[in-house]
């Protein structure tokens, strides 16, 4: 507890030695607004990560020292679906303008180290020692191929397909202080650094996710038009749900609600470009940054339930928006859109869209 103290004032100390020293720009202030409109509820506010879902921090310097400007773009204008990182590029339908995507990494290297150039290294290793060394070392945090744990998953093929075999292995040997992921220079060899990293590498059996929007949808409009009806069932007996501390309704209730045909809305709070991928059946699309999404959802009694992929941190402010509002019933779904479409629950998803990876036991959310 007091070491965590210690460590909260260095880093807050950090902070503000950093925002003296250097004058911020105005393409850094841009950045730092887009930030904290869209990433801080995930990532923080200085982006120390943790805030939710397990968010990584973006600000460790080891971090900012490998990667390259290409990599952040990457992960943050495609994402990583599958998990809660939605893609931000307005190319997949995403909030974020080009333009905006690189005022934000001058936010985030702000202060940090510049990126440096990895010094080349072997690129293979022995898959089967790997697979021992992940096993043993690794995958209490960063999970399986098909299921995310409480770290990064490895395994996303954006991931892969974006960083180097030297940007992994020097995650590996340099660690992310002060993160739980410690440097493992030392507790492994340099060859069995470079085998788990050849075996995480072999983890990507499923390259190509379609993080694209389908075809007929329009990329780059902040706000999805409309594609089905707002209420589902209007005809219906209204739904009745007995919330969990007074906010949370399982994903069993809401199917049988939606089997019995009840009046209810589902309500997608994730990035449209999460939207687009999958959603559950019949669910509109409310991105939590933007709270026009919701002006036309009648306030009339009728229940309104939000997801994300968290399972609870985006959904949870639409449902305090609502609530603000003064709509009466609403609440958020306990265990997000990965644990619906694992329970083979209906949904809807881009064509040869693959199964995402399992979401994280209870304990690791
Ligand atoms: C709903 C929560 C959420 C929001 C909002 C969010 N992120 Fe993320 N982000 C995550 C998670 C979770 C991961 C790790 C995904 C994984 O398991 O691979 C991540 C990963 C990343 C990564 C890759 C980090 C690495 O070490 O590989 C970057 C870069 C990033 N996010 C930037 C952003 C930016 C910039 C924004 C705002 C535009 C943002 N994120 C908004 C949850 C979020
Ligand atoms: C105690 C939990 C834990 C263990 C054990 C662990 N990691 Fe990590 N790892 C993390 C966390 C947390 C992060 C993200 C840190 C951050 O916020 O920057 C991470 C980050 C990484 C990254 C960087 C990914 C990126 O996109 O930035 C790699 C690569 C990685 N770990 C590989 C490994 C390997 C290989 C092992 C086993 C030798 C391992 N980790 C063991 C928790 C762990």
């Amino acid at each position: 507890m007091r070491r965590t103290l210690v460590l909260l004032l260095a880093l807050s100390a950090a902070g503000c030695a950093r925002k003296n020293a250097t004058p911020t720009g105005p393409l850094v202030e841009r950045g730092r607004q887009a930030y904290a409109r869209l990433c801080a509820t995930c990532h923080g506010p200085t982006a120390q990560g943790y805030a939710a879902d397990n968010s990584p921090s973006l600000r460790s310097p080891t971090f900012l020292a490998s990667a390259t400007d290409a990599f952040l773009r990457a992960g943050i204008a495609r994402g990583r679906p599958g998990t809660a990182m939605a893609a931000f590029g307005r190319a997949l339908g995403g909030p974020l303008a080009p333009a905006e995507v690189d005022a934000i990494i001058a936010f985030l290297r702000e202060g940090g180290p510049p990126p440096q150039p990895l010094p080349p290294g072997p690129v293979n290793g022995d898959l089967t020692q790997g697979r021992v060394i992940y096993q043993a070392n690794c995958a209490r945090c960063h999970g399986t191929q098909t299921r995310r744990s409480s770290a990064i998953h490895l395994a996303n093929p954006i991931l892969l397909e974006t960083a180097s075999f030297a940007f992994l292995r020097r995650a590996v040997e340099a660690g992310r202080p002060p993160t739980s992921m410690v440097p493992w220079k030392g507790a492994l060899t340099p060859a069995q650094i470079v085998d788990v990293v050849a075996y995480v590498r072999s983890m990507a059996v499923r390259p190509g996710i379609p993080a694209a929007p389908p075809p007929g949808a329009r990329a780059g409009t902040p706000l999805l038009p409309r594609t089905g009806p707002v209420v589902l069932n209007p005809a219906g007996r209204a739904a009745d749900f007995a919330l969990k501390e007074d906010r949370f309704v399982s994903i069993d209730l809401v199917k049988k609600a939606l089997d019995e045909k009840r009046r209810l809305v589902i309500a997608d709070a994730r990035a449209p470009s999460d939207w687009l991928n999958l959603h559950i059946a019949g669910a509109i699309s409310t991105p939590y940054y933007d709270a026009r999404s919701l002006d036309d959802i009648p306030n009339d009694g009728t229940w309104v339930l939000a997801y994300c992929a968290c399972p609870h941190h985006v959904s949870g402010q639409v449902v305090d928006e609502l609530r603000k509002r003064g709509y009466k019933h609403t609440a958020v779904i306990d265990e997000g859109i990965f644990a619906w479409q694992h329970k083979g629950y209906p949904i809807v998803a881009t064509p040869g869209l693959l199964p995402s990876a399992a979401p994280p036991p209870p304990s690791h959310r």
